[in-house]
């Protein structure tokens, strides 16, 4: 079936780090969809429709985020980061994709792990109201390459006071010599994967991955997928399958 594209307009940029930015566009076609879900975005030029799939970093409304990152040699990101308030963009009408909570196992934790703009759909998780009913121990945990890298701190921040005690968020930034003080929040050093098997992310949150009490959701770059999924089926944790479930699930991005 051809893809139905709606008209969207840009009401808001904001620009993380160079080149890491969200975008915030008014659709109000879009046909609701779950936290997590991915449309499709681009641009309909006169000699091309181009478009790319992306996690809305939002739950369904009229108004809709995308956080994305440039790809400088890429076909459809460069025209992203060009684009101002007022532009528009086409969306499609349908949101696709399984990487959502009613997809998930239920547990006690749930792990919600990215790397760069993976985490975007779990922003749009957390803005929802679900995850706190579904699961007691929230813990999101974002890779990148450079602290500046880490997107939407003063919301996480908040989010940290209003749900103390059952939301911990650990940034991870792998291009930085050592732990980093000072910043609003502690940053360990590394990739989440050191930081897996060096136990800094069960230390850091005194909450323990374990196949009995913990779903964990992996979202970015595939290499960290499968070395992650890699490092989970060593402790007991598995892909979960509706006919063989498990604790893990998992979006590609690329
Ligand atoms: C289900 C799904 C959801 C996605 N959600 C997002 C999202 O929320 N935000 C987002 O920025 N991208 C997201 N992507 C990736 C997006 O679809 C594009 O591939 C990306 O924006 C690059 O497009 P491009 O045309 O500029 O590059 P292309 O010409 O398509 O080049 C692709 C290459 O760019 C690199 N790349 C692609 N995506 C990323 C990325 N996110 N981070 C780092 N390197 C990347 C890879 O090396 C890949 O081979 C998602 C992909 C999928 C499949
Ligand atoms: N501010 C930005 O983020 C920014 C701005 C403009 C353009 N870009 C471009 O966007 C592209 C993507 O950059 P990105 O930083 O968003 O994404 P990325 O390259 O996927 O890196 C994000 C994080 O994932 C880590 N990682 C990579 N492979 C891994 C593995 N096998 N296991 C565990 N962790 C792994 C990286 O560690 P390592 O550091 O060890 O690789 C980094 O910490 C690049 O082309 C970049 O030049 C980025």
């Amino acid at each position: 079936m051809p893809l139905k594209w709606n008209p969207a307009t840009v009401v808001r940029k904001t620009i993380w780090a160079p080149g890491l930015f969200t975008i915030r566009v008014h659709a109000p076609g879009v046909l609701p969809f779950e936290p997590g879900q991915f449309l499709q975005v681009g641009f309909p030029f006169p000699e091309k429709h181009i478009h790319r799939p992306y996690s809305v970093a939002s739950p369904h409304s009229d108004y809709l985020d995308f956080f994305i990152v440039l790809v400088e040699s890429g076909e459809v990101t460069p025209h992203f980061w060009k684009v101002k308030v007022g532009d528009q963009v086409d969306v499609s009408e349908k949101g696709a994709g399984s990487f959502t909570l009613s997809h998930a196992p239920e547990s006690r934790d749930i792990w919600l792990m990215a790397t760069g703009t993976g985490i975007a759909p779990y922003i749009a998780m957390l803005r929802d109201g679900d995850i706190w009913n579904k699961y007691q121990q929230v813990v999101l945990v974002h890779g990148v390459r450079f602290p500046a890298d880490l997107a939407y701190q003063l919301e996480l921040e908040e989010l940290q006071h209003r749900f103390e005690g059952r939301f911990s968020y650990v940034g991870v930034a792998s291009r930085m010599p050592s732990k980093m003080e000072g910043h609003s929040n502690r940053i360990l050093s590394g990739r989440i994967t050191d930081c897996f098997t060096s136990l800094a992310l069960e230390q850091e949150t005194g909450i323990a991955i374990t196949p009995q009490y913990s779903t964990v959701m992996l979202c970015g770059n595939p290499a960290m997928l499968d070395e992650m999924e890699q490092l989970l089926s060593q402790r007991g944790l598995h892909r979960h399958r509706p006919k063989n479930p498990g604790q893990v699930v998992v979006e590609r991005y690329w």
